[in-house]
């Protein structure tokens, strides 16, 4: 078991990450929250294995809400419900939601309890690699927000509401992910080798290397790469909770994803479109001259060689791309701002020429 401590005056908290830890959860967060009452949110594809599993460790009970978890249901509707279910059942400040699930889960669940009566601790339980290594990880929380459009539809804009609230506590049962399907791996895949893009040549040798370990779900790799993801998102969190400098580097490749992930039409998980966001970000760098032509070309590969998208799976105009990544919450009056990979590392690049985004968008697939 390995314990990553994210050091934030008084809102730290531990990052627990082993294997078979839903079994002990109760004494896991009565370590470090004496709650009388626990309110689950929890998510409704996990809620008779990995969610009874964390339940039956709970002597007194627990009450939980059962949520889908689809991206039209990360809205304000399902935090309405949440906090309906809590005061239905009595909840004061001395309540403590436990998300069990992976990040819609987590990014729903923590607003709600950022929310509730001006605010109680949530313990974020991450049972998808994405959440393990991203989302439940530097308190950000949040819903979509539906946008209108000029043909009269509705898109969700990703995350455009939400909080900064930290968690009391993270537990990372790896042993969770045997569940999960590859397509799902592969999204949290995308989010570490991310994470590596970051300076961090050491985490992309070893997804590189131990491929087929982290498929077959070795709990020794998983483990292993966990902990170093969330080593690397814990040390930026710690520079720069409110996200005023250093964290917006963790948007490496996902104002590009932000802008197709909400096109239904794509059919897209969140992993996959900061997968093709990543490349994205590699042309726009190229054009840039930022980084030379092998560094994107190992990226692209590493990626396929995860089984990773590349390239939009159909075509998009790029204007509605283009209309999309202006509204990303990245964006600062209208003018782009992106991060972008560099050599060593990656780094935050303002009033963007539209020809090397436009170029960018071409590289995955967008036409004009
Ligand atoms: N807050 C943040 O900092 C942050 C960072 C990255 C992503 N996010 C958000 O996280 C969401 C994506 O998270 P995700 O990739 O975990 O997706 P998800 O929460 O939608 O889960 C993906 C799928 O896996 C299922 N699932 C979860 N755990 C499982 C398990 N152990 N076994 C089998 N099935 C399981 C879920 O039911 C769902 O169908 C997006 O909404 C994204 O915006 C937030």
């Amino acid at each position: 078991m390995n314990t990553i401590t994210v050091p934030l005056q008084d809102r730290s908290y531990d990052v627990v990450i082993g294997s078979d830890l839903l079994q002990n959860m109760q004494s896991l967060v009565q370590q470090v929250h004496r709650a009388t009452e626990y309110f689950f949110v929890l998510d409704q594809n996990i809620e008779t294995t990995h969610g009874q599993c964390a339940a039956n460790s709970f002597s007194g009970g627990v009450k939980s809400f059962v949520l889908q978890a689809i991206e039209s249901n990360k809205t304000m509707q399902s935090v309405e419900s949440i906090w309906d279910a809590m005061l239905k059942e009595g909840y004061d400040r001395h309540g403590i939601v436990v998300a069990l699930g992976g990040g819609l889960t987590g990014d729903v669940a923590g607003f709600a309890a950022a929310t509730y009566l001006r605010g109680v601790p949530v313990v974020q339980v991450p049972t998808t690699l994405l959440a393990m290594v991203d989302a439940s990880i530097g308190g950000k929380t949040g819903i979509n927000v539906p946008i209108a459009q000029k043909d009269g539809g509705v898109l969700l804009g990703k995350n455009l509401a939400g909080s900064f609230w930290q968690p009391a506590l993270v537990i990372a049962d790896v042993s969770t992910l045997k569940t999960l399907d590859d397509r799902q791996l592969r999204c949290g895949l995308a989010e570490c080798v991310k994470h590596g893009m970051l300076g961090h040549q050491d985490v992309i040798t070893f997804i590189q290397e131990q491929n087929e370990g982290i498929f077959a779900r070795d709990v020794d790799i998983l483990l292993s790469l966990v902990s170093q993801s969330v080593a690397i998102k814990a040390n930026v969190v710690a520079q720069d909770e409110r996200e005023q400098g250093q964290r917006a580097l963790l948007n490496l490749g996902h104002t590009f994803a932000h802008a197709i992930e909400p096109m239904s039409a794509l059919h897209l998980f969140h992993g996959e479109a900061v997968s093709i966001g990543l490349c994205a970000a590699c042309s726009c760098s190229e054009a840039l001259g930022l980084i030379d032509a092998e560094y994107s070309d190992n990226i692209r590969t590493l990626l396929t060689g995860i089984g990773l998208p590349t390239r939009l799976p159909m075509p998009i105009q790029l204007e509605d791309a283009m209309v999309l990544m202006v509204k990303d919450k990245k964006a600062v009056r209208s003018q782009i701002r992106l991060v972008l990979p560099t050599q060593d590392g990656a780094a935050v690049v303002d009033d963007i020429d539209e020809g090397a985004i436009a170029l960018a968008w071409a590289s995955v697939g967008a036409t004009s």
